[in-house]
């Protein structure tokens, strides 16, 4: 039997993995460049819309079968992420790669069953393999071991290989080039609160930045919808939150439709972003208008004075947030 040893893993190969559900195949797939790795999930997903959706299993295969004879006629080093744990479903892949006179290197990710099986309770519904598909799974990569060289492939296990080191530079190169993109415009902070899909729609607004030297104002618009934020800095929430910078939205004012002033509230993540553009957040009780201030402050005005007349009139909080 021919068994890798690290770091044998030829350039121009077929890689195939082999594990039960919960084995961690794909995880060790994504320390491969998201074009090498043809994932029957994700191709399940792709012609279904439901990764999980087993009666799309067919028309998946037969894509994956479609790529995979597409990249090994360029000799492109490719990954297969997918249980693999029958005889069936290995055939056709490594005949693709006799083919095209590519060595098919069998990766068996030989994760014990009991861990297997806990893996799956953590995984949304659609995701989650039956107990006894599991256990069936299991049992059958362990007995296809011993075929897989009479099958054609050479052979490694996963916890041979070290896949951290090339993870670790792939998702640093990634980071460094996204890094070196955004630094110019000021856009670091943006990337790392709401991650790099809302940077190209992010653009600084000229205006408040001049006046006062400190805030930039920006939008983040897509055809007819749009958010306003603002960059905030030094802004220390009454010492428990530590927090020296960030950005705010603008809301509209939670005590008057009418409000003439701004009214923001700070937003952390892009699940904030979702609440303000869909209204959720417009009672939020961090919105500081500046007109009316903080709604904690509108509250206790009104428990200690009845007259709601002079509402307008109430003293604004001074804080670093507040612009206009
Ligand atoms: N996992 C882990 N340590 C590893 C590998 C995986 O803790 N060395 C965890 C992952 O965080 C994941 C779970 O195990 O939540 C399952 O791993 P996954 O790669 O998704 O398993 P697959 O073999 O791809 O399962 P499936 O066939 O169902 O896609
Ligand atoms: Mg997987």
């Amino acid at each position: 039997m021919t068994e890798l040893i690290y770091p044998q893993i030829p350039e121009h190969s077929l890689m195939v993995l082999i594990g039960p559900s919960g084995a961690g195949k794909s995880t060790l797939a994504r320390t491969w460049p998201a074009s090498q790795v043809l994932s029957l999930d994700a191709l399940r997903e792709a012609v279904s819309d439901d990764a999980g959706d087993q009666d799309a299993t067919a028309e998946a295969v037969d894509v994956l079968h479609l790529i995979l004879e597409r990249r090994m006629a360029r000799r492109r080093f490719t990954v297969i992420d997918a249980t693999n744990v029958t005889r069936a479903a290995r055939q056709p892949l490594v005949a693709a790669a006799k083919r095209h006179n590519m060595p098919a290197v069998a990766v068996v990710v030989a994760t014990p069953l009991d861990v297997c099986l806990e893996r799956q309770g953590l995984r949304p519904d659609n995701q989650r393999a039956p107990e006894d598909v599991v256990r069936s799974q299991h049992h059958a990569m362990v007995h296809s071991h011993q075929r897989l060289a009479a099958e054609g492939f050479t052979i490694a296990f996963a916890d041979t290989l070290y896949r951290l080191e090339p993870f670790l530079k792939q998702l640093s190169q990634t980071r460094e080039d996204g890094l070196r993109r955004d630094g110019s415009e000021g856009l670091l902070l943006v990337r790392r609160f709401f991650g790099p899909e809302i940077l190209p729609l992010w653009r600084w607004q000229p205006g408040p930045a001049q006046r006062t030297g400190r805030d930039r104002v920006a939008e983040i618009c897509l055809g007819q919808q749009h958010l306003t934020l603002a960059f905030r800095h030094g802004v220390d929430n009454e010492g428990d939150f530590d927090f020296d910078f960030g950005f705010d939205v603008l809301l509209p004012c939670p005590f008057d439709p009418e409000c003439a002033g701004q009214a923001w509230a700070p937003v952390y993540s892009v699940t904030d972003l979702h609440k303000a553009l869909t209204g959720l957040m417009d009672k939020d009780p961090d919105i500081i208008c500046t007109v009316h201030g903080r709604p904690d402050d509108v509250d206790d005005h009104e428990a200690a004075d009845d007259d709601h007349e002079d509402r307008t009139g109430l003293q604004t909080q001074p804080a670093d947030a507040v612009r206009a």
